[in-house]
Protein backbone atom coordinates (compact mmCIF):
# COMPACT_ATOMS: atom_id res chain seq x y z
CA UNK A 1 0.00 0.00 0.00
CA UNK A 2 1.07 2.89 -0.85
CA UNK A 3 0.59 5.31 2.25
CA UNK A 4 -0.80 8.21 0.33
CA UNK A 5 0.03 12.15 0.69
CA UNK A 6 -1.49 14.87 -0.76
CA UNK A 7 -0.36 17.88 -1.89
CA UNK A 8 -2.05 21.30 -1.63
CA UNK A 9 -0.50 24.46 -3.08
CA UNK A 10 -2.04 27.57 -2.19
CA UNK A 11 -1.06 31.05 -3.63
CA UNK A 12 1.78 32.52 -5.92
CA UNK A 13 5.03 31.13 -3.41
CA UNK A 14 2.60 27.88 -3.30
CA UNK A 15 1.95 27.13 -6.60
CA UNK A 16 5.42 28.50 -8.16
CA UNK A 17 7.03 26.29 -5.30
CA UNK A 18 4.85 23.33 -5.79
CA UNK A 19 5.78 23.93 -10.06
CA UNK A 20 9.29 23.41 -9.53
CA UNK A 21 8.77 20.31 -7.40
CA UNK A 22 6.61 18.27 -9.21
CA UNK A 23 9.01 19.06 -12.39
CA UNK A 24 11.95 17.75 -9.87
CA UNK A 25 9.94 14.29 -8.70
CA UNK A 26 8.37 13.91 -12.50
CA UNK A 27 12.55 13.82 -12.74
CA UNK A 28 13.02 11.52 -9.85
CA UNK A 29 10.59 8.74 -10.88
CA UNK A 30 11.71 8.32 -14.35
CA UNK A 31 8.17 9.55 -15.47
CA UNK A 32 8.01 11.96 -18.87
CA UNK A 33 5.99 15.98 -18.74
CA UNK A 34 2.84 13.73 -19.33
CA UNK A 35 3.28 11.50 -16.54
CA UNK A 36 4.23 8.24 -18.59
CA UNK A 37 7.16 6.44 -17.47
CA UNK A 38 9.93 6.45 -19.11
CA UNK A 39 12.87 5.19 -16.47
CA UNK A 40 14.93 1.72 -15.84
CA UNK A 41 15.10 1.94 -12.26
CA UNK A 42 12.42 -0.18 -10.47
CA UNK A 43 13.04 1.81 -7.46
CA UNK A 44 11.58 4.65 -9.34
CA UNK A 45 8.06 2.86 -8.86
CA UNK A 46 8.21 1.04 -5.87
CA UNK A 47 6.45 4.28 -3.64
CA UNK A 48 5.35 6.61 -6.42
CA UNK A 49 1.93 6.12 -5.30
CA UNK A 50 2.74 7.99 -2.34
CA UNK A 51 2.74 11.51 -4.62
CA UNK A 52 1.00 10.13 -7.53
CA UNK A 53 -2.31 8.26 -8.79
CA UNK A 54 -1.93 5.70 -10.96
CA UNK A 55 -4.16 6.46 -13.95
CA UNK A 56 -5.17 3.39 -15.97
CA UNK A 57 -7.25 3.84 -19.50
CA UNK A 58 -8.13 0.81 -22.07
CA UNK A 59 -5.47 0.51 -24.34
CA UNK A 60 -3.42 3.21 -23.23
CA UNK A 61 0.38 3.09 -20.44
CA UNK A 62 -0.62 4.08 -17.34
CA UNK A 63 -0.38 7.95 -16.61
CA UNK A 64 0.91 8.66 -13.10
CA UNK A 65 -1.61 12.09 -11.66
CA UNK A 66 0.05 14.27 -9.18
CA UNK A 67 -1.99 14.05 -6.40
CA UNK A 68 -2.61 17.46 -5.54
CA UNK A 69 -4.72 20.61 -5.38
CA UNK A 70 -3.82 24.21 -6.86
CA UNK A 71 -5.52 27.08 -4.98
CA UNK A 72 -5.41 30.69 -5.59
CA UNK A 73 -7.61 33.99 -4.62
CA UNK A 74 -6.21 34.85 -8.39
CA UNK A 75 -6.44 32.88 -11.91
CA UNK A 76 -2.97 34.14 -13.15
CA UNK A 77 -0.21 32.13 -11.25
CA UNK A 78 -2.51 28.86 -11.98
CA UNK A 79 -3.32 29.77 -15.38
CA UNK A 80 0.42 29.71 -15.98
CA UNK A 81 0.84 26.39 -14.85
CA UNK A 82 -1.57 25.05 -16.79
CA UNK A 83 -0.43 26.03 -20.30
CA UNK A 84 3.21 25.44 -19.39
CA UNK A 85 5.21 22.29 -19.95
CA UNK A 86 4.16 19.99 -16.94
CA UNK A 87 0.28 21.98 -17.42
CA UNK A 88 -1.41 18.52 -18.77
CA UNK A 89 -0.39 16.51 -16.30
CA UNK A 90 -2.57 17.97 -13.60
CA UNK A 91 -6.23 16.74 -13.13
CA UNK A 92 -8.34 19.79 -14.70
CA UNK A 93 -10.51 19.75 -11.76
CA UNK A 94 -7.99 20.29 -8.86
CA UNK A 95 -7.19 23.94 -9.98
CA UNK A 96 -9.14 26.01 -7.87
CA UNK A 97 -8.91 29.83 -8.38
CA UNK A 98 -10.49 32.67 -7.53
CA UNK A 99 -10.80 36.09 -9.08
CA UNK A 100 -9.46 39.20 -7.05
CA UNK A 101 -6.49 37.88 -4.93
CA UNK A 102 -6.21 38.72 -1.84
CA UNK A 103 -3.68 42.01 -1.97
CA UNK A 104 -1.52 40.79 0.81
CA UNK A 105 -3.99 41.11 3.01
CA UNK A 106 -3.94 37.95 5.46
CA UNK A 107 -7.58 38.72 6.48
CA UNK A 108 -8.66 38.58 2.89
CA UNK A 109 -7.53 34.98 3.00
CA UNK A 110 -8.65 33.51 6.06
CA UNK A 111 -11.89 35.86 7.09
CA UNK A 112 -13.45 36.98 3.58
CA UNK A 113 -12.23 35.84 0.18
CA UNK A 114 -10.67 32.86 1.48
CA UNK A 115 -13.85 31.80 3.01
CA UNK A 116 -16.09 31.81 0.02
CA UNK A 117 -13.47 29.20 -1.90
CA UNK A 118 -12.57 26.78 1.21
CA UNK A 119 -16.02 24.82 1.14
CA UNK A 120 -14.61 23.77 -2.64
CA UNK A 121 -11.36 22.98 -1.67
CA UNK A 122 -12.91 21.08 0.66
CA UNK A 123 -14.96 18.92 -1.58
CA UNK A 124 -12.56 18.49 -4.04
CA UNK A 125 -9.74 17.47 -1.36
CA UNK A 126 -12.58 14.98 0.18
CA UNK A 127 -12.96 12.97 -2.90
CA UNK A 128 -9.17 13.01 -3.68
CA UNK A 129 -9.14 11.42 0.47
CA UNK A 130 -12.04 9.22 -0.80
CA UNK A 131 -9.63 7.53 -3.73
CA UNK A 132 -7.01 6.94 -0.89
CA UNK A 133 -6.21 3.72 0.13
CA UNK A 134 -4.08 4.29 3.49
CA UNK A 135 -3.78 8.27 3.24
CA UNK A 136 -1.13 9.65 5.57
CA UNK A 137 -1.70 12.90 5.83
CA UNK A 138 -1.24 16.25 3.42
CA UNK A 139 1.07 18.81 2.99
CA UNK A 140 0.40 22.31 2.16
CA UNK A 141 2.76 24.66 0.03
CA UNK A 142 2.39 28.26 1.39
CA UNK A 143 4.14 31.24 1.71
CA UNK A 144 3.88 33.12 5.16
CA UNK A 145 4.17 36.50 3.54
CA UNK A 146 0.92 37.23 1.33
CA UNK A 147 -3.04 36.82 1.97
CA UNK A 148 -3.49 33.54 -0.04
CA UNK A 149 -1.02 31.51 0.84
CA UNK A 150 -0.94 32.74 4.47
CA UNK A 151 -4.51 33.57 5.12
CA UNK A 152 -6.66 30.88 3.11
CA UNK A 153 -3.46 28.62 3.66
CA UNK A 154 -4.15 28.79 7.75
CA UNK A 155 -7.93 28.02 6.91
CA UNK A 156 -7.20 25.37 5.40
CA UNK A 157 -5.50 24.08 7.83
CA UNK A 158 -7.65 24.54 10.49
CA UNK A 159 -10.66 23.00 8.69
CA UNK A 160 -8.33 19.85 7.76
CA UNK A 161 -8.02 19.64 11.12
CA UNK A 162 -11.78 19.43 12.17
CA UNK A 163 -11.97 17.02 9.09
CA UNK A 164 -8.84 14.73 9.44
CA UNK A 165 -7.89 15.09 13.51
CA UNK A 166 -6.24 11.90 12.72
CA UNK A 167 -3.91 12.50 9.65
CA UNK A 168 -0.84 14.37 9.84
CA UNK A 169 -0.30 17.19 8.36
CA UNK A 170 3.22 18.89 7.25
CA UNK A 171 3.58 22.09 5.48
CA UNK A 172 6.12 23.90 3.58
CA UNK A 173 6.03 27.26 4.79
CA UNK A 174 8.14 30.23 2.78
CA UNK A 175 9.38 32.91 4.93
CA UNK A 176 9.61 36.26 3.92
CA UNK A 177 12.66 38.56 3.35
CA UNK A 178 13.02 42.17 2.79
CA UNK A 179 15.95 41.25 0.23
CA UNK A 180 13.20 38.94 -1.44
CA UNK A 181 10.28 41.39 -1.61
CA UNK A 182 9.08 45.05 -0.25
CA UNK A 183 5.50 44.55 1.02
CA UNK A 184 5.46 46.25 4.61
CA UNK A 185 2.59 44.00 6.14
CA UNK A 186 4.52 40.52 5.47
CA UNK A 187 5.42 40.90 9.23
CA UNK A 188 1.90 40.64 10.39
CA UNK A 189 1.11 38.57 7.67
CA UNK A 190 3.75 36.23 8.69
CA UNK A 191 3.36 36.22 12.57
CA UNK A 192 -0.82 35.87 12.26
CA UNK A 193 0.18 32.52 10.46
CA UNK A 194 2.49 31.07 12.76
CA UNK A 195 0.27 31.55 15.39
CA UNK A 196 -2.31 29.09 13.04
CA UNK A 197 1.19 26.77 12.49
CA UNK A 198 1.91 26.34 15.97
CA UNK A 199 -1.65 24.93 16.81
CA UNK A 200 -2.67 22.99 13.94
CA UNK A 201 0.63 21.22 12.11
CA UNK A 202 2.26 18.64 12.87
CA UNK A 203 5.42 19.50 11.46
CA UNK A 204 6.65 22.53 9.27
CA UNK A 205 9.59 22.75 7.62
CA UNK A 206 10.72 26.54 7.31
CA UNK A 207 12.08 28.05 4.11
CA UNK A 208 13.48 31.31 4.41
CA UNK A 209 13.43 33.60 1.47
CA UNK A 210 16.50 35.43 3.22
CA UNK A 211 18.30 32.67 3.24
CA UNK A 212 17.81 31.20 -0.19
CA UNK A 213 18.71 34.71 -1.58
CA UNK A 214 22.15 34.36 0.15
CA UNK A 215 22.66 30.98 -1.11
CA UNK A 216 21.76 32.22 -4.81
CA UNK A 217 24.30 35.06 -4.60
CA UNK A 218 26.87 33.77 -2.19
CA UNK A 219 27.25 30.34 -3.23
CA UNK A 220 25.68 29.71 -6.71
CA UNK A 221 27.12 33.45 -7.42
CA UNK A 222 23.88 34.19 -9.50
CA UNK A 223 23.71 38.11 -9.20
CA UNK A 224 20.01 39.07 -9.21
CA UNK A 225 18.21 35.69 -8.45
CA UNK A 226 15.05 35.19 -9.81
CA UNK A 227 12.10 33.35 -7.58
CA UNK A 228 12.75 30.39 -10.36
CA UNK A 229 16.21 30.40 -9.08
CA UNK A 230 14.86 30.37 -5.67
CA UNK A 231 12.39 27.80 -6.38
CA UNK A 232 15.22 25.47 -7.31
CA UNK A 233 16.61 25.35 -4.06
CA UNK A 234 13.63 24.97 -2.38
CA UNK A 235 11.99 21.71 -5.13
CA UNK A 236 16.06 19.97 -4.31
CA UNK A 237 15.52 20.44 -0.45
CA UNK A 238 11.57 19.02 -0.79
CA UNK A 239 12.85 16.21 -2.53
CA UNK A 240 15.56 15.88 0.20
CA UNK A 241 13.15 15.98 2.49
CA UNK A 242 10.79 13.25 1.00
CA UNK A 243 13.10 10.86 0.18
CA UNK A 244 12.75 8.55 2.74
CA UNK A 245 8.70 8.57 2.23
CA UNK A 246 9.32 7.92 -1.65
CA UNK A 247 11.52 5.33 -1.99
CA UNK A 248 11.95 1.87 -0.23
CA UNK A 249 13.26 2.03 3.20
CA UNK A 250 12.81 1.29 6.71
CA UNK A 251 13.79 4.27 8.87
CA UNK A 252 10.98 7.51 8.81
CA UNK A 253 9.36 5.93 6.03
CA UNK A 254 6.21 8.17 6.34
CA UNK A 255 5.13 11.73 7.67
CA UNK A 256 4.35 10.23 11.62
CA UNK A 257 7.84 8.33 11.85
CA UNK A 258 9.56 11.55 10.74
CA UNK A 259 7.10 13.42 12.96
CA UNK A 260 7.89 11.02 15.94
CA UNK A 261 11.78 11.55 15.60
CA UNK A 262 12.02 15.24 15.21
CA UNK A 263 9.17 16.36 17.73
CA UNK A 264 9.58 15.77 20.99
CA UNK A 265 7.02 18.10 22.33
CA UNK A 266 4.18 18.90 20.27
CA UNK A 267 4.41 22.95 19.75
CA UNK A 268 8.25 23.06 18.80
CA UNK A 269 7.79 21.31 15.16
CA UNK A 270 9.60 24.11 13.27
CA UNK A 271 12.33 22.40 11.70
CA UNK A 272 15.24 23.73 9.43
CA UNK A 273 16.24 22.10 6.28
CA UNK A 274 19.54 22.31 5.11
CA UNK A 275 21.13 20.30 1.96
CA UNK A 276 24.79 19.26 0.42
CA UNK A 277 26.17 20.52 -1.85
CA UNK A 278 24.10 23.02 -3.51
CA UNK A 279 24.34 22.88 -7.38
CA UNK A 280 23.31 25.29 -10.08
CA UNK A 281 22.10 23.00 -12.70
CA UNK A 282 22.83 25.30 -15.69
CA UNK A 283 26.87 24.40 -14.32
CA UNK A 284 26.32 20.63 -15.05
CA UNK A 285 29.12 20.17 -13.14
CA UNK A 286 28.82 16.85 -10.83
CA UNK A 287 30.63 17.85 -7.54
CA UNK A 288 31.73 14.92 -5.72
CA UNK A 289 32.03 15.33 -2.17
CA UNK A 290 33.35 12.60 0.70
CA UNK A 291 30.45 11.55 3.50
CA UNK A 292 32.81 13.52 6.02
CA UNK A 293 32.39 17.11 4.01
CA UNK A 294 28.96 16.24 3.75
CA UNK A 295 28.23 15.73 6.85
CA UNK A 296 29.68 18.85 7.96
CA UNK A 297 27.89 20.54 5.10
CA UNK A 298 24.67 19.42 6.36
CA UNK A 299 25.09 21.06 9.98
CA UNK A 300 26.75 24.13 8.88
CA UNK A 301 25.05 27.83 8.64
CA UNK A 302 25.63 28.31 5.01
CA UNK A 303 23.53 25.26 3.93
CA UNK A 304 20.68 25.93 6.08
CA UNK A 305 17.66 27.05 4.39
CA UNK A 306 16.90 28.87 7.27
CA UNK A 307 18.47 32.64 8.01
CA UNK A 308 19.93 31.17 11.76
CA UNK A 309 23.07 30.47 13.35
CA UNK A 310 22.64 26.47 14.84
CA UNK A 311 25.44 27.72 16.97
CA UNK A 312 23.91 29.77 19.24
CA UNK A 313 21.63 26.87 19.77
CA UNK A 314 21.47 23.60 20.86
CA UNK A 315 19.71 20.51 18.69
CA UNK A 316 16.67 18.84 20.13
CA UNK A 317 16.81 16.43 16.94
CA UNK A 318 17.88 16.14 13.47
CA UNK A 319 17.52 13.62 10.89
CA UNK A 320 19.85 12.95 8.15
CA UNK A 321 19.68 11.82 4.68
CA UNK A 322 22.59 10.33 2.95
CA UNK A 323 21.85 9.86 -1.02
CA UNK A 324 24.00 7.83 -4.10
CA UNK A 325 26.12 4.91 -3.67
CA UNK A 326 27.08 6.32 0.37
CA UNK A 327 28.29 3.25 2.31
CA UNK A 328 25.35 3.10 5.85
CA UNK A 329 28.48 2.51 8.34
CA UNK A 330 30.21 5.08 7.35
CA UNK A 331 27.70 7.82 7.29
CA UNK A 332 26.14 6.40 10.77
CA UNK A 333 29.85 6.81 11.93
CA UNK A 334 30.86 10.20 10.48
CA UNK A 335 27.61 11.47 12.38
CA UNK A 336 28.11 10.05 15.51
CA UNK A 337 31.55 11.57 15.40
CA UNK A 338 30.63 14.86 14.48
CA UNK A 339 28.04 14.40 17.67
CA UNK A 340 30.59 13.25 19.32
CA UNK A 341 33.17 16.37 18.87
CA UNK A 342 30.29 18.77 19.03
CA UNK A 343 28.15 17.49 21.80
CA UNK A 344 27.44 20.94 23.18
CA UNK A 345 25.50 21.79 20.16
CA UNK A 346 23.08 18.59 21.23
CA UNK A 347 21.32 18.04 23.63
CA UNK A 348 22.26 15.50 26.26
CA UNK A 349 18.77 14.42 27.47
CA UNK A 350 17.41 13.16 24.38
CA UNK A 351 20.30 10.30 23.55
CA UNK A 352 20.26 9.37 19.77
CA UNK A 353 18.63 12.29 18.48
CA UNK A 354 20.25 12.07 14.92
CA UNK A 355 19.07 9.51 12.90
CA UNK A 356 20.80 8.13 9.54
CA UNK A 357 18.35 7.30 6.20
CA UNK A 358 20.22 6.33 3.01
CA UNK A 359 18.65 5.99 -0.44
CA UNK A 360 21.22 4.59 -3.16
CA UNK A 361 19.49 6.81 -5.52
CA UNK A 362 20.95 10.34 -5.70
CA UNK A 363 19.15 13.25 -6.87
CA UNK A 364 18.48 14.06 -10.75
CA UNK A 365 22.41 15.75 -11.69
CA UNK A 366 24.28 15.34 -8.58
CA UNK A 367 26.49 11.84 -7.75
CA UNK A 368 25.78 12.17 -4.12
CA UNK A 369 23.64 14.78 -1.59
CA UNK A 370 22.51 14.89 1.61
CA UNK A 371 19.43 16.71 3.37
CA UNK A 372 19.05 17.40 7.03
CA UNK A 373 16.15 18.38 9.39
CA UNK A 374 16.60 19.49 11.99
CA UNK A 375 14.78 20.53 15.15
CA UNK A 376 17.40 23.42 16.89
CA UNK A 377 16.38 25.99 19.36
CA UNK A 378 18.52 28.70 17.42
CA UNK A 379 15.41 28.22 15.23
CA UNK A 380 14.12 31.37 17.88
CA UNK A 381 16.35 34.16 15.68
CA UNK A 382 13.64 33.78 12.74
CA UNK A 383 11.00 34.22 15.16
CA UNK A 384 12.36 36.81 17.16
CA UNK A 385 13.21 38.84 13.71
CA UNK A 386 9.58 38.80 12.86
CA UNK A 387 7.87 39.56 16.18
CA UNK A 388 10.51 42.23 16.07
CA UNK A 389 8.97 43.55 12.82
CA UNK A 390 5.80 43.05 13.70
CA UNK A 391 5.62 44.82 17.18
CA UNK A 392 7.37 48.02 15.37
CA UNK A 393 4.53 48.40 13.57
CA UNK A 394 1.57 46.93 15.83
CA UNK A 395 2.60 49.04 18.75
CA UNK A 396 1.37 52.21 16.52
CA UNK A 397 -1.40 50.00 14.69
CA UNK A 398 -0.08 51.22 11.52
CA UNK A 399 -2.03 49.27 8.74
CA UNK A 400 -4.46 47.79 10.70
CA UNK A 401 -7.53 49.03 9.26
CA UNK A 402 -7.03 46.85 6.73
CA UNK A 403 -7.84 43.97 8.88
CA UNK A 404 -10.28 45.05 11.05
CA UNK A 405 -12.10 46.58 7.39
CA UNK A 406 -11.95 42.90 6.70
CA UNK A 407 -14.35 42.02 10.16
CA UNK A 408 -10.86 40.68 11.74
CA UNK A 409 -10.54 41.74 15.40
CA UNK A 410 -7.63 43.26 16.54
CA UNK A 411 -7.50 40.66 19.72
CA UNK A 412 -6.11 38.20 17.28
CA UNK A 413 -2.74 40.36 16.40
CA UNK A 414 -2.01 40.35 20.25
CA UNK A 415 -2.49 36.37 21.24
CA UNK A 416 -0.29 35.85 17.74
CA UNK A 417 2.25 38.17 19.91
CA UNK A 418 2.17 36.46 22.70
CA UNK A 419 2.09 33.29 21.39
CA UNK A 420 5.42 33.82 19.78
CA UNK A 421 6.55 34.80 22.96
CA UNK A 422 5.81 31.85 24.23
CA UNK A 423 7.09 30.02 21.78
CA UNK A 424 10.74 31.63 21.85
CA UNK A 425 10.94 30.83 25.59
CA UNK A 426 10.08 27.48 25.36
CA UNK A 427 13.14 27.19 22.46
CA UNK A 428 15.13 28.65 25.10
CA UNK A 429 14.17 26.97 28.01
CA UNK A 430 14.81 23.72 26.39
CA UNK A 431 17.97 25.43 25.21
CA UNK A 432 18.74 25.85 28.61
CA UNK A 433 17.76 22.65 30.24
CA UNK A 434 20.72 20.20 31.35
CA UNK A 435 20.71 16.69 32.70
CA UNK A 436 22.55 18.07 35.76
CA UNK A 437 19.85 20.44 36.08
CA UNK A 438 17.17 16.97 36.00
CA UNK A 439 19.74 15.60 38.82
CA UNK A 440 20.02 18.34 40.99
CA UNK A 441 16.37 18.43 41.42
CA UNK A 442 16.52 14.48 41.37
CA UNK A 443 18.51 14.57 44.63
CA UNK A 444 16.26 17.42 46.08
CA UNK A 445 13.23 14.99 46.24
CA UNK A 446 15.33 12.16 47.82
CA UNK A 447 16.51 14.82 50.40
CA UNK A 448 12.71 15.79 50.68
CA UNK A 449 11.63 12.25 50.70
CA UNK A 450 14.61 11.74 53.55
CA UNK A 451 13.57 14.26 55.71
CA UNK A 452 9.75 13.92 55.33
CA UNK A 453 10.47 9.84 57.01
CA UNK A 454 13.12 11.38 59.89
CA UNK A 455 9.41 14.20 60.40
CA UNK A 456 7.52 10.97 60.63
CA UNK A 457 9.56 9.03 62.73
CA UNK A 458 10.38 11.97 64.59
CA UNK A 459 6.16 12.27 65.17
CA UNK A 460 6.32 8.55 66.39
P1 LIG B 1 -1.88 37.30 -2.37
O1 LIG B 1 -1.17 37.51 -3.66
O2 LIG B 1 -1.65 38.36 -1.37
O3 LIG B 1 -3.31 36.96 -2.55
O4 LIG B 1 -1.24 36.00 -1.67
P2 LIG B 1 -0.17 34.96 -2.22
O5 LIG B 1 -0.18 33.78 -1.33
O6 LIG B 1 -0.37 34.72 -3.67
O7 LIG B 1 1.17 35.77 -2.01
P3 LIG B 1 2.65 35.35 -2.34
O8 LIG B 1 2.81 33.86 -2.31
O9 LIG B 1 3.12 36.08 -3.53
O10 LIG B 1 3.35 35.93 -1.03
C1 LIG B 1 4.32 36.92 -0.99
C2 LIG B 1 5.56 36.36 -0.31
O11 LIG B 1 5.94 35.19 -1.00
C3 LIG B 1 6.74 37.29 -0.43
O12 LIG B 1 7.50 37.13 0.75
C4 LIG B 1 7.48 36.81 -1.64
O13 LIG B 1 8.85 37.10 -1.57
C5 LIG B 1 7.24 35.32 -1.58
N1 LIG B 1 7.16 34.64 -2.88
C6 LIG B 1 6.27 34.87 -3.89
N2 LIG B 1 6.48 34.01 -4.91
C7 LIG B 1 7.53 33.23 -4.56
C8 LIG B 1 8.22 32.14 -5.17
O14 LIG B 1 7.91 31.71 -6.28
N3 LIG B 1 9.23 31.58 -4.47
C9 LIG B 1 9.63 32.03 -3.25
N4 LIG B 1 10.64 31.41 -2.63
N5 LIG B 1 8.99 33.03 -2.62
C10 LIG B 1 7.96 33.62 -3.27
MG1 LIG C 1 -1.01 36.11 -5.18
Amino acid sequence: MPREIINVQAGQAGNQVGESFWKMLLAEHGLDEGGFYKGTDPQQLARVGVYFTEVELAGEPTKYVPRSVQVDLESGVCNHIRSGTIGSLFRPDTFLTGETGAGNNWAKGFYTEGAELIESILEVVRKQTEACDALQGFQLLHSLGGGTGAGLGSLILSKFREEFPDRMLATFSVLPSPKVSETVVEPYNALLSVHQLVENSDLTILIDNEALYNVCTSTLKIKAPSFEDLNILVSQVMTGVSTSLRFPGQLNGDLRKLGLNLVPFPRLHFLMPSYAPFYNPADKAFIRMSVADLTKAMFDRKNLLVACDPRFGRYLTAATIFRGPISSREAEHTVAELQRKDSAHFVEWIPDNVSVTLCTVPPVGQVQAATCLANSTSVQELFKRTLSQFALMYKRSAFLHWYTGEGMDTMEFSEAESNAHDLISEYQQYQEATVEEDLGAYEEDIVEETEEVAYEEEEQ
